[in-house]
């Protein structure tokens, strides 16, 4: 230890180091909830967002004391890994540890903090630095727990009733709903430790024609969407059929649009006599054009129904 005080670059560069740790620790992305005990042992709970990156931080203490690095990683069911580094001869050593994802926070040569590229369900669980100074050792133990952002999905049932599910969120994520309907939530556990939730409400009141569910989650904040309610009775989507026979019906009334006109102007130009019925002609016609475009737009709406909107 007396010979790094004799050199000054070495010690410069260990100093560094510490700076380096301090600043990128502990992590911004992490959530920490501070459960914490008199040294030399402190407990952590950790939420991170699966697939994102997560620091794990060692006990501070001056480097240049740091005897030995001891991480303990015991992920949930598994058997554990231990990753050490000794000061005395810059020697990493690393027992039963196969995922590649864990590493040390900076190179092997400079730990001690821990650093897990991108967070996976399988990297929950409990980890633990040691640090052995000359005058006594500390520990930081972490409780790693995943968040995973659930799906959300939407949709308008029968009987203005309306849909709105949270797919394998973990932890489970809220469901509200404005206006307040008649609701039934129901919960779905996976093996995997993930949660879908999925609410059904009904609203009587024929007044209400469009509802807002709001899915609430750790990871994605408030997502608020809005579902069209059908008019009473049944309001399932237009089967492909009824497409069908509506794009037909319209054929035909276009047709006879065009037939009548084209007879309307032969008249015209032929006698007089015929001005009358082309005149009550161009009247149907008229309202032939008016009924098209109902039906148009009746068939747009359908299709515009269960509009997604997202708010933050
Ligand atoms: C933290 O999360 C934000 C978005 O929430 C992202 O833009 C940023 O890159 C993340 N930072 C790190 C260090 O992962
Ligand atoms: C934990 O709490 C202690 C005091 O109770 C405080 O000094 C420390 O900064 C806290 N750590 C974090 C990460 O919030
Ligand atoms: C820290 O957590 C471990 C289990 O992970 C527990 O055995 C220990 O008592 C805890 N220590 C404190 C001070 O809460
Ligand atoms: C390594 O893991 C095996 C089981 O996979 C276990 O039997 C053994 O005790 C472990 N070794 C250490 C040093 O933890
Ligand atoms: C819709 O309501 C009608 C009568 O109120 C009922 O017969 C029908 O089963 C309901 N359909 C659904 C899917 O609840
Ligand atoms: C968890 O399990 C559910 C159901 O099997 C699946 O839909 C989901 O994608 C899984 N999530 C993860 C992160 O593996
Ligand atoms: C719908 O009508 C009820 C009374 O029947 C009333 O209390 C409610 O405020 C109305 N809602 C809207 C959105 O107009
Ligand atoms: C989400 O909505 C709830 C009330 O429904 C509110 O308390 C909370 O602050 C909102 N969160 C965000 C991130 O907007």
């Amino acid at each position: 230890m007396h010979a790094l005080w004799k050199t000054p670059a070495l010690t410069l560069l260990i100093f560094i180091t510490m700076l380096v740790t301090e600043s990128s620790c502990p992590d911004k992305n992490q959530t920490m909830q501070n459960s914490s005990s008199p040294m030399p042992e402190v407990n952590t709970t950790v939420f991170v967002q699966m697939g994102t990156k997560a620091l794990l931080c060692c006990p501070s203490s001056p480097l240049t004391k740091v005897v030995l690095v001891t991480w303990i990683i015991t992920p949930r069911g598994q058997p554990p890994c231990i990753i050490s580094y000794k000061a005395e001869t810059r020697e990493t050593h690393e027992s039963n540890c196969s995922d590649r994802s864990i590493t040390w926070a900076s190179t092997p040569d400079l730990p001690p903090d821990l650093q897990i590229s991108a967070v996976a369900l399988q990297h929950e669980g409990r980890y633990s630095c040691d640090i052995a100074l000359p005058d006594g050792n500390f520990r930081n133990i972490y409780d790693l727990q995943v968040l995973v952002p659930p799906e959300a999905i939407h949709f308008p049932g029968e009987n203005r009733t309306a849909v709105c599910e949270a797919i394998a969120g973990k932890p489970a994520a809220q469901i509200t709903w404005t206006p307040d309907g008649d609701c039934v939530t129901k919960t779905e556990s996976h093996s995997n430790g993930t949660v879908t939730v999925r609410s059904t409400c009904n609203w009587e009141q024929s007044n209400v024609s469009v509802v807002f569910c709001v899915v609430s989650h750790l990871t994605t904040g408030n997502q608020s969407l809005s579902i069209e309610l059908g008019r009473g009775g049944t309001s399932s989507p237009p089967s492909l059929l009824t497409i069908i026979y509506v794009k037909m019906a319209l054929l035909g009334i276009i047709l006879l649009i065009v037939g009548f006109s084209f007879f309307q102007k032969r008249n015209y130009t032929s006698n007089a006599s015929g001005s009358t019925w082309s005149a009550s002609s161009e009247r149907e016609s008229m309202s032939c054009r008016k009924m098209a475009d109902k039906l148009d737009m009746g068939q747009i709406s359908s299709f515009d129904k269960a509009k997604l909107k997202k708010t933050e």
